[in-house]
């Protein structure tokens, strides 16, 4: 029997990068995917790869950080699948590496509302779905700069702290009700990711790569994708309102 058989996941920014691979994998084990993102062109293609593969998935266009498409994205899941066991949120955007002083208050409100609202309101929508269903599982993408304070500019460390601070609020709220939220917090994953960063802060850049020397090896998404693969599956279900830190001991030092 394979690790998500039967199960229904919805993964948000699955169009490219981790969210890409995470529904690859989930959809190689079993699961009917839904393929969750606001870029229509990467999602169509994705949809297209996995079904042309055999495997089973759907996508929906939504926006994290709008109410609206995320009650849109959990209704349509639902109607298509019948059900949502799993959620991953992993849609998230850089902040330019902009230290305290230079915070520009729209990169500050992009971020928030992408990286922190977005993970609320996706989990908002979810929850009384799994509470009738019984249980179900969420896995949140933090990132190093939630668990550390100098690996990214201000607004995205704040964000991602919120993001593993949200998720130990959950798994202790809703353990009880079978449900869990565990985090991911990678190093460096080779993705698109810092190239749609624009307007680069130099000195925040500088200041939040001191230490990359120190880094022994930077992650695939494939690498995040097994992690996230183990969290959503029931070999986990010890495991709640844990973050992973996924950097190859670069935090260890
Ligand atoms: N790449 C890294 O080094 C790294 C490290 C730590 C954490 N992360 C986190 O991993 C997650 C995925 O990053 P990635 O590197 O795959 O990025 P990516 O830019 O390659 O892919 C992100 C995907 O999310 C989608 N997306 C962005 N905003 C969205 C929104 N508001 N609503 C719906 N979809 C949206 C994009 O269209 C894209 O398809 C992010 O949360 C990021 O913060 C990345």
């Amino acid at each position: 029997m394979k690790l998500l058989e039967n199960k229904v996941a919805i993964i948000t920014g699955s169009g490219a990068g981790i969210g890409k691979e995470i529904a690859t994998a989930y959809a190689q084990e079993g699961a009917k995917v839904v393929i969750a993102d606001f870029n229509e062109e990467v999602m169509n293609a994705t949809v297209k790869e996995l079904t042309g593969a055999g495997l089973t998935a759907m996508g929906v266009k939504v926006n994290v950080s709008n109410e609206e498409d995320v009650q849109h994205m959990v209704k349509e899941s639902i109607a298509k699948f019948g059900r949502v066991d799993i959620l991953v949120n992993n849609a998230g955007v850089g902040d330019n590496m902009q230290a305290a002083a230079n915070v520009q208050d729209d990169v500050w409100n992009r971020v928030m509302d992408i990286n922190v609202t977005g993970v609320m309101r996706c989990m908002r929508s979810i929850l009384p779905h799994f509470e009738e269903n019984g249980g179900g599982t969420i896995v949140n993408m933090a990132s190093l700069a939630g668990v550390m304070g100098g690996r990214g500019g201000l607004t995205y460390t704040a964000a991602k702290h919120a993001v593993v601070g949200m998720t130990k609020n959950v798994a202790s709220h809703y353990g009880p009700l079978n449900i869990r939220a565990n985090a991911i917090a990678p190093g460096h994953v080779v993705t698109g990711f810092n190239a749609k960063m624009t307007n680069i802060d130099p000195f925040g850049m500088k200041q939040a790569t001191r230490g990359t020397s120190m880094m022994t090896k930077a992650g695939t998404p494939a690498d995040v994708a097994h992690i996230a693969l183990f969290l959503a599956s029931d070999q986990s279900h010890l495991i709640n309102g844990v973050t992973i830190t996924a950097d190859g001991g670069w935090s260890a030092y």
